[in-house]
């Protein structure tokens, strides 16, 4: 009891403070996400993600270098395709921006991990996460064959790992399926098993471009924010079907979930600082109100502090370079 116990004393020196550190915050930790963009020809900046560009493959294979070099241990594609149609055709096109970009940065990054988001809404005229007959006529099943070719064409395109982000019943298994079907054993599943319907995404939209035709939303398959024991069962079942990652989405809102899932499931957890939640800081920093970099390191910290294992962050390149510099003193 106090006076004899003072928590106060292990914080009194830098080193005594080091010393008893609970949670790293390292450049590892981090997957950078990369908008690439079928024909274009130079860079364009996405208004509505400050410090983030849709990017042509060769600035997509610098990025990846950068990465490499700052220590960010994955890159996460998305495609924006020229062509959209109502089943997403180009998403699976062998010769597809994405399935480019993977083989560009296989060749020329071959020590980065790259993922490949795998969802139909930025392939779609009519936006939505898969097969969409028109308001109410949602084909999950029929969706399921579209998920597993594409799968199938980013890991003959070399991806390490394919990351679902639809939300589709069944889509792990199917995409697990049809992946090993086609002697694709080593690629990995990077599951969005607990992603939210969420407002956070609002930027993201702008960002990967998706249909401006959009109309309903994604409420009949993505979880409600009032749900906590669901979004643990669809974990669990993901993780039956062979998730070998599960991705918590939006992260920085919804750290109960991250911490609930460390303490039942033993699959790595990935947490996702979605658009939305990016731009807040950002936009708090523009006005001066707050400081920018002690802002994300700090919620990068609280998403390791709630369990997760890596973090996927617009910034990761920018934040694992000032992590590094504390690593090595220079800061
Ligand atoms: C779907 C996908 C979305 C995001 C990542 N993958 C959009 C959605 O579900 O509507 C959102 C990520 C973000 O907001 O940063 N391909």
């Amino acid at each position: 009891m106090f006076p004899s116990i003072r928590l106060s004393r292990h914080r009194q020196t830098a080193a005594l403070r080091n010393f008893n550190r609970e949670t790293d915050l390292l450049p590892r930790h981090f997957i950078q996400p990369l908008f690439v963009r079928e024909g274009i020809e130079a860079d364009q900046p996405i208004n509505a993600l400050p410090g983030v560009s849709q990017l042509t493959v060769k600035s997509a294979v610098a990025r990846a270098h950068q990465a490499a070099k700052s220590g960010v241990s994955a890159v996460i594609l998305f495609g924006i395709p020229v062509l959209k149609d109502a089943r997403g055709t180009s998403a699976s096109d062998p010769n597809g921006i994405v399935q480019e970009t993977i083989r560009a940065i296989k060749d020329a990054v071959p020590e980065l991990a790259v993922i490949a988001d795998c969802c139909l809404c930025e392939y779609t005229d009519h936006g939505h996460c898969g097969i969409w007959n028109g308001p109410d006529q949602w084909n999950n099943d029929a969706t399921l064959a579209r998920l597993a070719d594409i799968a199938q064409s980013y890991a003959d395109a070399g991806a390490d790992i394919v990351a679902p982000s639809g939300m589709i019943d069944g889509m792990v298994s199917g995409i697990r399926k049809g992946l090993d079907d086609h002697n694709h054993h080593h690629v990995g599943i990077m599951s969005y098993a607990i992603k939210y319907a969420s407002a956070f995404y609002g930027p993201f939209r702008h960002a990967a471009g998706s249909s401006e035709a959009f109309v309903g939303d994604r409420n009949h398959h993505q979880l409600a924010p009032t749900q906590r024991q669901e979004g643990l069962r669809e974990a669990a079942l993901d993780v039956n079907e062979g998730a070998d990652y599960l991705i918590v989405k939006p992260a920085q809102h919804y750290m109960d979930m991250i911490r609930d899932l460390r303490n039942q499931t033993q699959v790595m957890i990935v947490a996702y600082q979605v658009s939305g939640e990016y731009v807040m800081i950002k936009t708090a920093a523009q006005q001066g109100v707050m400081n920018e970099q002690a802002a994300f390191l700090e919620v990068f910290t609280g998403l390791r502090r709630a369990g997760a294992s890596s973090i996927i962050a617009y910034n990761a390149i920018e934040v694992a370079q000032v992590l590094k510099n504390r690593l090595k003193g220079d800061d």
